[in-house]
């Protein structure tokens, strides 16, 4: 028996292995190939400013609004926030604050809030028909999945609000009425600090530079969350025949596997049905800057729609940042995105906060002055771009090459830290 074993087997010749090997070898390669980013001739995004700048008061505004979704007993943080913002932002150019909340709002919130900002301000209540499981779906089986997702320790899965924000913010926000009137939108939370100031009017650049998307921070999401968003989400990028741009490759991961292989791999989470995978990279949307009518378009509709009657919104835990960050790869042109790098920016533990601009200080702006005191802040660096930021030395950078947006980036803006963790 064990001669059996031990006698050299005849090896079948290499020739003959490399011969059936190679059409498969070639397809991977061809496969890889087809997804790969090539780096743009010249920067698609550099910074708005890197310097800081005299704001300009009188300049023409943009139709545009910042938006809070908070709730009473958030009042403290959400008036740090507006405290913040005010005083990097809007104390000079005094743009509307609309709050929106689920349940009635709680008078001596309006009375603060309303008094920290600059701009007028409003406080809109959402309707409960809006903040609610869709009518068509069985809500029972929902709050069942909800509290099983919790269970699972699923991050804020077992929060059955939670699922409605993520919800409201990727379909029902941007129609909703009170801001049909505006045209750009500044997303902002509770508990948020801004630690440069914004001496120029992002909306007017956002306008001026043909960008629909601006995002400060880029990370990987929770997997267990969406298992199933990406395989949907690329199914209606197919239905649709919405061509595939170098935006949407660079989320891509795409498989080494052999074809036909590949196509068994998209029985797993978070791929499409050629085996790819999403590297779930997305933009945290706790911030944005965009141009709420490239969401308001049949097409952003109709993504929405689709993704509601896959009912991942309630039987996953679909986030807002997610959604809108696959859109924008598919939809919106690489060039039309921007990384706001020189805002400081933290919401919870994460943060980017720029080194600032080493000789645009500019310290004997009086106007400057006046709004923020005479200190400049941390000293510059020569790659500074920042204006003013504080970022108390608690700096501690990380970098990610190679993934999301920053596949398109110039190799040596690549290297610089723009993704700040503090963990
Ligand atoms: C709200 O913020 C303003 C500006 O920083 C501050 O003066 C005020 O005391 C704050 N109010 C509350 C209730 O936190
Ligand atoms: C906010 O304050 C202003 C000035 O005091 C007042 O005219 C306005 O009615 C207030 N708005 C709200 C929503 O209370």
């Amino acid at each position: 028996m064990l001669r059996r074993y031990l006698r050299p087997r005849r090896r079948l010749p290499l020739w003959f292995i490399l011969t059936v090997a190679a059409p498969f070898i070639f397809e991977v390669l061809v496969h890889l190939w087809s997804y790969d980013v090539p780096v743009p001739p010249r920067e698609l995004d550099p910074p708005f400013s890197t310097t800081c700048q005299e704001p300009d008061t009188s300049a023409k505004r943009e139709n545009a609004v910042l938006v809070m979704l908070t709730r009473n007993w958030e009042l403290e943080q959400a008036n740090r926030t507006i405290a913040s913002i005010e005083k990097k932002f809007n104390q000079w150019y005094h743009y509307p604050i609309l709050f929106m909340n689920d349940e009635e709002w709680d008078p001596e919130f309006i009375r603060v809030l309303n008094e920290t900002s600059s701009g007028k301000a409003t406080f809109e209540v959402i309707p409960p028909e809006v903040w609610s499981f869709p009518r068509w779906m069985d809500a029972n089986a929902a709050r069942k999945s909800i509290k099983a997702q919790g269970a699972k320790n699923i991050p804020h899965a077992g929060d059955e609000g939670y699922h409605h924000m993520c919800r409201f913010y990727s379909g029902a926000f941007y129609n909703f009425p009170p801001l049909k009137q505006y045209k750009w939108y500044w997303r902002l939370e509770p508990d948020v600090e801004f630690m440069c100031a914004i001496t120029y009017d992002p909306f007017v650049e956002m306008a001026r530079n043909d960008k629909v998307y601006g995002f400060t921070i880029s990370l990987w999401e929770e997997s267990e969350t969406c298992p199933q968003l990406f395989r949907d989400t690329s199914d209606w990028k197919q239905y649709n025949s919405i061509p595939t741009n170098n935006l949407w490759k660079a989320m891509v991961q795409a498989s080494w596997m052999p074809w036909p292989l590949r196509r068994w791999l998209s029985l797993l989470g978070h791929r499409d049905r050629n085996g790819d995978s999403w590297s779930l990279c997305h933009y945290w949307s706790n911030f944005e800057i965009a141009n709420m009518d490239f969401f308001r378009t049949p097409t952003y509709q109709s993504y929405f729609q689709f993704l509601e009657r896959r009912g991942g919104f309630y039987f996953e835990r679909w986030g807002d940042a997610a959604v809108h960050s696959l859109y924008v790869a598919m939809a919106a042109d690489p060039r039309q995105v921007h990384h706001f790098e020189d805002f400081g920016y933290r919401h919870d533990q994460l943060y980017q906060c720029p080194s600032n601009s080493i000789n645009g200080q500019l310290p004997e702006s009086s106007i400057l002055n006046t709004g923020l005191g005479r200190d400049l802040g941390v000293p510059g660096t020569s790659t500074g771009i920042g204006c003013r930021c504080e970022c108390d030395g608690r700096r501690e950078t990380r970098n990610h090459p190679g993934y999301c947006l920053n596949k398109l980036k110039q190799p040596n803006s690549r290297k610089r830290p723009w993704l700040t963790w503090l963990l």
